[in-house]
C-alpha cells in the first residue's frame, strides 16, 4: 500500500511542477497554493491516510508527506516573491463618490401628445385610434374626396397598390388621422366625442417643417346643435391651455372637403417672429354624414386635426422639426 501512495505523490510532484512553472501572476500562485496546500487541498489529503498507515511505515509516508509539502511551499513562497501579493476582489473606494447615471427623460413629442390629450380629456372627449393603413374609401372617399377630385393632389399620398387601378380596394398609408372620424361614426352613433392622435405619411420631402412621417391628432364632436362657436371656443381654449393665456391666435378661412366651412388655426411663433398653422378644422360636412348614416338635419358638428411636430415646435420654441427624429441626447435631455 506503501507503494502505491507513493507513487501517487510522485505523480502529484510531476503534475505540481508541471503548473508551477505556467504560473504568471499573483492570483495564480495563490490559486496554485490551494488547490495544492489548503485544508480541502490535494496534499492534505494524504496526512489524513497517515492514520492508516501501518506503524512500520508511517514514518517513511510522514517524511515523505512533509518534504513535499516543504517543496511546494518554497516553490510557492518563490514565485509569490516574484509577483506580489494578490488583490482580494476588485479595490474598492467606499468613500468615493458614486458615478452618476444619466436618467432617461421622456421624448418631447410623447410628452406634447400627453399634454394634448389631458387637455381633451378634460373637456370630455375619449381616445380614438385607427390602422395605419388604410382604403382609399377611409382616406378619402368617405371624407367627400370621391377619385379624380382635385383636392387627393392636397396630400401626396404613399400607396401600398397601384391608385389606377380600376377595380378593388386601393391601399395607402394614411395620409392624415381623419380616417379614423370615419371608423368612429361607423360604428358609434352620436353623441361623438374623440380625439384620435397617431403617425401619419406623405410623400413630402425632410425639412426644417416637414417630414414624411409625422404624427396627428384629430378630434371630432357630433351632437345637436353644435355650432362654429362652439369650435371656436373648444380650440381657443385648448390653445391657451397648452401654451398660456396670453396666446395669439387667428382663425383663418381655409378649406377641406370633409369640413364646411373650413378653417385654420395660427398662432403667433415668437423665436421666428411670424404666424405658424397649428391645425386644421371645421363644421363636418352634411355630405360626410349622409354618406355614414348620420342624419345631417339632426345633427351637426365640428372636427379638427393638428401635427403635433409643429404644436410641440411651438410650445418649446424649436425651429427645426429634424430635432425630433435624430435621437441626440443633448436635444433629448432638455425636457
Ligand atoms: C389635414 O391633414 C386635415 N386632415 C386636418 C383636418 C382634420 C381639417 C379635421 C379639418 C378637420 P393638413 O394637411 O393641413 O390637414 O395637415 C394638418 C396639420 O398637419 C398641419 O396643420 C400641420 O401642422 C401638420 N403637417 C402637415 N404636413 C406635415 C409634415 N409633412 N410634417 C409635419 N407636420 C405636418
Amino acid at each position: 500500500m506503501i507503494e502505491a501512495i507513493l507513487n501517487e505523490l510522485e505523480a502529484l510532484q510531476h503534475k505540481f511542477e508541471e503548473q508551477i512553472v505556467t504560473v504568471n501572476s499573483a492570483n495564480a500562485v495563490e490559486a496554485l497554493r490551494i488547490q495544492y496546500l489548503a485544508r480541502k487541498g490535494e496534499l492534505p489529503q494524504y496526512f489524513k491516510k497517515l492514520g492508516e498507515a501501518t506503524p512500520e511505515t508511517r514514518p517513511q509516508l510522514g517524511q515523505k508527506l512533509n518534504e513535499l509539502r516543504d517543496y511546494f511551499e518554497a516553490a510557492l513562497n518563490a514565485k509569490k516573491e516574484q509577483f506580489g501579493q494578490p488583490t482580494r476582489g476588485p479595490k474598492v473606494d467606499l468613500t468615493l463618490p458614486g458615478i452618476p447615471r444619466r436618467l432617461g427623460t421622456r421624448h418631447p413629442l410623447l410628452k406634447t401628445l400627453d399634454e394634448i390629450k389631458s387637455i381633451f380629456i378634460g373637456m370630455g372627449f375619449s381616445v380614438e385610434s385607427g390602422p395605419l393603413a388604410e382604403t382609399d374609401y377611409y382616406n378619402f372617399e368617405a371624407l367627400n374626396i370621391p377619385r379624380n377630385h382635385p383636392s387627393r393632389d392636397m396630400q401626396d399620398t404613399l400607396y401600398l397598390s397601384d391608385p389606377a387601378r380600376e377595380e378593388g380596394d386601393i391601399y395607402l398609408l394614411r395620409a392624415h388621422t381623419s380616417p379614423v372620424q370615419v371608423h368612429t361614426m361607423e360604428k358609434q352613433k352620436p353623441p361623438i366625442r374623440i380625439i384620435a392622435p397617431g403617425r401619419v405619411f406623405r410623400k413630402d420631402n425632410l425639412d426644417a417643417t416637414h417630414s414624411p412621417v409625422f404624427h396627428q391628432i384629430e378630434g371630432l364632436y357630433v351632437d345637436e346643435g353644435v355650432t362654429m362657436g362652439d369650435l371656436k371656443g373648444v380650440l381657443l381654449a385648448y390653445a391657451r391651455k397648452l401654451l398660456g393665456r396670453d396666446i395669439k391666435v387667428r382663425f383663418r378661412p381655409s378649406y377641406f372637403p370633409f369640413t364646411e366651412p373650413s378653417a385654420e388655426l395660427d398662432v403667433w411663433f415668437p423665436a421666428k417672429n411670424r404666424w405658424m398653422e397649428l391645425l386644421g378644422c371645421g363644421m363636418v360636412n352634411p355630405a360626410v354624414f349622409d354618406m355614414l348614416g348620420i342624419d345631417s338635419e339632426k345633427y351637426t358638428g365640428f372636427a379638427f386635426g393638428m401635427g403635433i411636430e409643429r404644436v410641440a415646435m411651438t410650445k418649446y420654441g424649436i425651429d427645426d422639426i429634424r430635432y425630433f427624429y435624430d435621437n441626440d441626447v443633448r436635444f433629448l435631455q432638455q425636457f
